[in-house]
């Protein structure tokens, strides 16, 4: 426990938590089937190896994930800094839900997660997506009458722009902003980098691994029904195709390197925080305990300067965009 302790850092208005989280959408169907016993045991198997940032959602699984995580709470509700997420609208396929974030709607979510989650308060509440038909100082101002009533203890806001950030954070002071970051996903650092650096909030990097394509071992041929990856642009055969030379230096690098692939990926993200002085708490998901123990040592892991670079020279050339709908991200929005 002392371990746990000594490894949490702080991201924005006084939220320590562990320096690598756990992506708790791995907790349902999303990327491949999972009991709920299983996703348990690799739950509760990255607490006790130290991963206690645990993120989740209100739409992961329709429910389950959060529902797992209430397993895990019932005994370690201590040990573990809960993020949870609200704002996305069930239905209507990927790209194309709906998003809410008036006040009402906030209201009534906050009080289905901490039911799903048997518990009476989150340490971390994301607006999941920017309701483009609700100004977000009146979302975020919902969100800080949360807070005063100890319902949450901090706020963060995912996909936001680097303008949406600095209107949000006049209202109240935001811990956190979870967004997609990888070696292929650098969108955020022209707007949202320089605003999360400027406020002293903590960026959490989400689908660090690329959804699991820069490990090596996507295999497109062998998903499973319902898996939601085939509808990203990236992952079109023919994006995948033409990223197999970005692809194969990843793999390269991190054989120079002697770590494993999605060992590299999470380096990286370290290495980004150090150089811009931004405190980065990744959320690598994954259904299997080994993979916890593999992606947390990536903390641990200093790269050298020229296989960063290696790396760096990489995202210009993807093709695919991130996003089905580019409106959907920050990206397509600033
Ligand atoms: N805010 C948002 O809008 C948003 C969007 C997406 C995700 N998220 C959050 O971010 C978390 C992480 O993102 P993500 O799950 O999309 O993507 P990710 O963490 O980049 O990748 C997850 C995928 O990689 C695989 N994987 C994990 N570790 C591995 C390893 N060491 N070697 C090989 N494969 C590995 C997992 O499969 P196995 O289970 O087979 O290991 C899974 O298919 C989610 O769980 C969720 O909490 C937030």
């Amino acid at each position: 426990m002392t371990e746990t302790r000594t490894h949490l850092i702080e991201l924005g208005d006084g939220l320590r938590v562990s320096r690598q989280g756990y992506g708790g959408m791995s907790l349902s169907d999303v990327y491949g089937p999972v009991t709920d016993d299983d996703a348990l045991r690799t739950l509760t198997h990255a607490v006790d190896a130290g991963v206690t940032f645990v993120d989740t959602a209100n739409i992961y699984g329709g429910g389950r994930s959060e529902r797992t995580v209430a397993r895990l709470l019932r005994t370690r509700r201590d040990q573990v800094q809960l993020a949870s997420k609200f704002g996305i609208l069930t239905g209507g396929g990927i790209g194309r839900r709906g998003i809410r974030g008036d006040r009402e709607y906030v209201r009534e979510q906050i009080e289905l997660s901490l039911s799903r989650l048997g518990t009476d308060h989150l340490d971390l509440y994301y607006q999941h997506r920017v309701d483009p038909n609700v100004p977000i100082e009146d979302t975020v101002g919902a969100l800080a009458e949360l807070v005063a009533e100890g319902k949450i203890l901090h706020i963060g806001l995912s996909e936001a722009t680097g303008e949406e950030i600095r209107r949000a954070a006049t209202v109240h002071p935001i811990a956190a902003v979870q967004t997609e970051w990888s070696i292929v996903s650098r969108d955020v650092e022209a707007h949202v980098i320089p605003a999360v650096r400027d406020l002293g909030i903590g960026f959490v990097p989400y689908s660090p691994l690329s959804r699991q394509w820069l490990t090596g071992l996507f295999d497109a041929a062998a998903l499973t029904e319902g898996d939601g990856r085939p509808k990203f642009p990236r992952f079109a055969p023919e994006a995948l195709a033409a990223n197999r030379p970005v692809l194969a230096e990843v793999l390269d690098v991190a054989r120079d390197a002697d770590v494993t692939p999605a060992q590299l990926a999470l380096a990286w993200l370290y290495d980004k925080g150090r150089a811009l002085d931004l405190p980065v708490a990744p959320i690598p998901g994954t259904r299997f305990t080994e993979r916890v123990d593999e992606n947390l040592a990536a903390a641990d892991i200093a790269l050298a300067p020229e296989h960063v670079a290696r790396l760096d020279a990489l995202a210009g050339r993807v093709v695919g965009a991130r996003s089905a709908n580019p409106q959907w991200v920050s990206a397509g929005r600033e």
